[in-house]
């Protein structure tokens, strides 16, 4: 176990900040950008500038594969998960910062082995993969796909092309919810 984490979960702490940066994509580099964060090595700190220092629970730099991403700040999370702990991953930023690059929004079934692939696509090899090893226990999957576009939520899972705005509530007994956000069995293996 990262022994960071370790000492996170003695202090009681749930949640863990990574910062990853992606590369200058091709436009930036014609229009003559230059990088303005320096990475401090075997430390998770950045410096933005000279001297501005910001230290997170990870960093990645813009060299660190979607692999190495997965498996220091995503991979434990779902040991946990199968330890019977909630888990989210929250990607969040400003438009163009790689998001979606980092999560694996734009993945088709077709990507599934290449090193490009992100979180999502990641995660849910792994959780099929858990669940073939405990053919003793039931395990029930269900998958929901929601975005927030121009403030209005939408339900990617829902096949009608002009998809109707779903509403948030929050329902005293059992909290937070989207309502008639619809869910989907997954059938097989991915
Ligand atoms: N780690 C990365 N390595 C290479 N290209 C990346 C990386 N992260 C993002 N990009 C590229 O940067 C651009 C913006 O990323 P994107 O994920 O669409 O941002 P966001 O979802 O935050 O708006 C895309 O062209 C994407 O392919
Ligand atoms: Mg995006």
């Amino acid at each position: 176990m990262n022994p960071s984490m370790s000492k996170d979960e003695d202090k009681g702490i749930a949640v863990r900040v990574a910062l990853r940066c992606r590369p200058l994509v091709p436009k930036e580099v014609n229009e003559g950008c230059q990088p303005c964060l320096t990475f401090v090595p075997g430390e998770p700190q950045v410096v933005v500038g000279n001297d501005k220092a910001f230290t997170y629970d990870y960093v990645f730099d813009p060299m660190a594969e979607q692999e190495e991403v997965y498996t220091t700040s995503v991979s434990p999370l779902l040991s946990g998960l199968f330890r019977g702990y909630h888990a989210t991953v929250l990607a969040y930023g400003q438009t163009g910062s790689g998001k979606t690059f980092s999560m694996g929004g734009t993945y088709t079934s077709a990507q599934e082995n290449e090193p490009t692939v992100g979180v999502i696509p990641r995660v849910i090899r792994r959780i099929f993969q858990e669940r073939e090893k405990r053919a003793s226990s039931e395990v029930t999957l269900t998958v929901s796909y929601l975005e927030i576009y121009n403030e209005d939520i939408l339900d990617l899972l829902c096949g009608s092309k002009d998809k109707p705005a779903i509403s948030i509530r929050e329902d005293p007994k059992e909290g937070i919810k989207v309502c008639s956000l619809q869910r989907g069995v997954p059938m097989a293996t991915p």
